[in-house]
């Protein structure tokens, strides 16, 4: 059950800030900021750069490719946009989930976004370049998470992909709390095939069993559909652990 009264307040730093512009206006996600339910603050971290150039990022110590983003403008950015001092952070830490989305993190996941979607605000941390000054990790962060076993070229996606699954849990967001009872994942499988008008295209049928009306059968047929298709694509998910690594070929 959700532990508050439907409104999620989401802090995301980044150096990128324009990026969340149009996915935060469109669709469910737009709908929800629209409607009060959901409140996400996009803050740019350069505004806490240090120096003239408001710099943001240096050498790596200890030599190698690439910068690393410094320690100083996220704490500072973190700090003063929440409306904590800076000697406050275990405060802080308490109050807020402050996450850092990384592919160093633990792998996002349907139950890991149901929790998250349970807390009434949460922040979350875009790196850049070759990543962040592990400081942050250490003394800011209280989690840290992946969604899932590549690369990309900076957190804003992964914060975006995580600020949608988590947005569809809050109440109010999505209308009809039963298709979230349905979807893949929910009950450790992925979700049965769907089918929509027309019933027959270019000489495809869709299943006599879904035209038939009968309810029950739909029900069985759903079942076992989802079955052996979770059986075949994700075997994992049937042994419990969601964990692709243990894939069966
Ligand atoms: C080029 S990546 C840095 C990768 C880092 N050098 C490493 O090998 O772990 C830059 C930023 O993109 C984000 N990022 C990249 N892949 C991600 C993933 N799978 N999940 C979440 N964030 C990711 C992180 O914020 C990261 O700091």
């Amino acid at each position: 059950m959700n532990s508050h009264e439907g409104k999620m307040l989401i802090d995301v730093f980044t150096i990128f800030p324009a990026i969340f512009d149009s996915p935060l206006r469109e669709g469910l996600l737009g709908k929800a900021i629209e409607g009060g339910i959901l409140e996400v603050r996009v803050h740019d971290i350069r505004e806490h750069g240090t120096g003239r150039h408001r710099q943001v990022d240096d050498a790596p110590f200890g030599g190698g490719a690439g910068m690393v983003m410094k320690p100083e403008p996220v704490f500072e950015s973190v700090t003063a946009c929440l409306g904590y001092g800076i000697e406050d952070l275990e405060r802080l830490r308490e109050e807020v989930e402050v996450v850092m989305l990384t592919p160093r993190g633990e792998r996002l996941t349907q139950a890991r976004v149901a929790e998250l979607a349970a807390l009434p605000r949460m922040a979350l941390i875009c790196g850049r370049y070759e990543g962040v000054d592990e400081r942050v990790m250490e003394h800011l962060c209280t989690s840290a998470i992946s969604i899932g076993d590549y690369v990309l070229s900076g957190g804003e996606m992964a914060a975006l992909v995580l600020i949608d699954a988590v947005a569809r849990l809050v109440p109010g967001v999505v209308g009809n709390r039963e298709s979230l009872e349905e979807e893949s994942f929910s009950g450790g499988m992925l979700e049965y095939p769907q089918y929509t008008r027309p019933a027959e295209y270019l000489g495809w049928r869709v299943p006599e069993v879904l035209l038939s009306g009968d309810h029950g059968a739909v029900e069985r047929w759903r079942r076992q559909a989802a079955l052996a298709y979770t059986r075949r694509v994700r075997p994992d998910l049937l042994r419990g652990s969601g964990d692709e690594t243990e894939r069966e070929d």
